[in-house]
């Protein structure tokens, strides 16, 4: 090529909950059956669509009008209904002009980021969703700003952490929660939202909530929406359908815009992505004229509370299996539908294995493991994989430097899912074993950016 034409962030775009994918092909060639606990999505681990749901869907595609373009921003008694449900919260009011409408949040998570100014940076948890780290530090060209979500404390943010590190780092101009979170599956006490919100104010920020998850807290834990403690603080909450309906492959979510005139860079700032959205045109339409009826639909609440309850019990049977095991951090989960597990400092090395009892599949795993710069933690990910045929994300992978990985409680037998955490249990004890801990790497401190 004549000039460079690669962008100075694309070494920052990893999406490892994919990327594994590629080994699992590789796995099932030699003949292994694969139980996937890597992706958050509902619909592929089987879980069924409800017919009146269908239903709604089905008319709504009898419609020619549902298959034209709608308005930049969304249809409007979309927009007017969502913002509605988001007054009763009792924060900051807001109007359909508030919202907008993207192809899935993946798409407003490329604007949000995309269209901030390269020098400003948003804070991000570590460990993040990584579509969110991954964006941010494409957008700045380099590696992605963090504070701490501290697995000896739920997972919670280190709130003094994240305090000390936008003081001293004045490049940052907003500050990114996720609630309920992924990769962990902590949802957060309202005190902490607060205290972020007031971290926000203290040092002019604005915040970003994706709250995908909203709706998917378990019975025993007590949040708010941003909206509702966001106070006078710009604020931006990221919305969708994908894991609450479930629908991912409707490609649909929305950000909700709180307090956008009290800041006119702000202002400015969130044009500039309504804008882009302009360019493009719109976002998907059949999907928010769906969004309504079915979040109205007498049935909705009971349906969203059954898997709600599943979870909850699935999360139980995972934290009580797992939490046997010696050197090894895990943790009760509040919501959404992960349970990350990290490893104890130092309990890992580059020696330990499985037995693999398929020789083909013992030789692909030593060949990927001899790999440069192998993770620890994606090591026992390629081991447990052969050994165990289970297929969970590495967290060294999820923009942190702890090592672990992340499973979902999303499988549909409760005697396969106990199996599987017994399998597990099972497995991080004989890799840990393997080779005792006096031989392991010496670890890096946790981001420290
Ligand atoms: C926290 C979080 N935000 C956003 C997304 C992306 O959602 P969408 O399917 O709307 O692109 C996911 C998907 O897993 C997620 O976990």
């Amino acid at each position: 090529m004549r000039n460079e034409i690669v962008h100075i962030g694309a070494g920052e775009l990893n999406y490892e909950i994919r990327n594994i994918i590629k080994v699992v092909e590789k796995v099932k060639a030699l003949g292994m059956d694969i139980n996937l606990e890597n992706i958050g999505d509902p619909v592929a681990k089987g879980e069924r669509i409800p017919s009146w749901m269908k239903e709604i869907i089905s008319s709504l595609a009898m419609e020619d009008c549902s298959y034209s373009y709608c308005p930049s921003k969304g249809l409007l008694e979309t927009r007017e209904f969502l913002a509605a449900r988001n007054n009763t919260n009792g924060g900051p009011r807001i109007s359909a002009d508030d919202i907008v409408f993207f192809n899935g949040l993946g798409d407003a998570i490329a604007k949000v980021y995309g269209f901030l100014r390269t020098t400003a940076r948003v804070i991000c948890p570590s460990p993040t969703y990584t579509t969110h780290s991954s964006a941010e530090a494409a957008h700045a060209g380099t590696r992605p700003t963090c504070y701490p979500l501290n697995p000896r404390n739920n997972w919670y943010p280190d709130l003094e952490e994240l305090r000390n590190r936008v003081k001293y780092n004045p490049a940052v101009s907003g500050i990114l929660l996720v609630n309920p979170d992924n990769p962990t599956g902590a949802v957060y006490p309202v005190a902490v939202l607060k205290e972020i919100v007031a971290i926000a104010e203290e040092y002019d920020l604005f915040i970003i909530a994706d709250e995908i998850y909203q709706n998917i807290v378990y019975s025993r834990h007590e949040t708010k929406p941003l909206s509702a403690v966001i106070g006078g603080v710009p604020g931006i909450s990221m919305k969708g359908i994908s894991k609450e309906l479930p629908w991912p492959g409707s490609r649909c979510g929305w950000i909700e815009v709180y307090n956008s005139q009290k800041d006119a860079h702000f202002a400015k700032y969130v044009e500039s992505i309504v804008n882009a959205k302009m360019v493009e045109v719109c976002s998907t339409t059949l999907p928010q004229k769906a969004i309504p009826q079915i979040l109205q639909h007498p049935e909705y609440e009971s349906f969203l509370d059954g898997r709600r309850r599943r979870y909850e019990r699935f999360s139980e049977i995972a934290y009580n299996t797992l939490r046997k095991v010696d050197g090894i951090i895990t943790n009760r989960t509040n919501g959404a539908f992960y349970v990350t597990v990290a490893f104890e400092k130092d309990r890992l090395n580059l020696k330990q294995h499985l037995r693999i009892a398929n020789r083909d599949v013992q030789s692909l795993v030593e060949e990927l493991c001899a790999g440069p710069g192998m993770e620890p933690d994606k090591r026992f990910v390629y081991y447990l994989i052969g050994a165990a045929g289970i297929c969970v994300v590495p967290l060294s992978s999820f923009n942190t430097d702890l090592q672990g990985f992340r499973f979902t409680l999303l499988e549909q037998s409760e005697l396969k899912f106990r199996k599987t955490m017994e399998t597990l249990a099972a497995c991080m004890k004989e890799y840990l074993e393997s080779v005792p801990a006096s031989n392991s790497l010496p670890r890096r401190a946790l981001t420290a950016q």
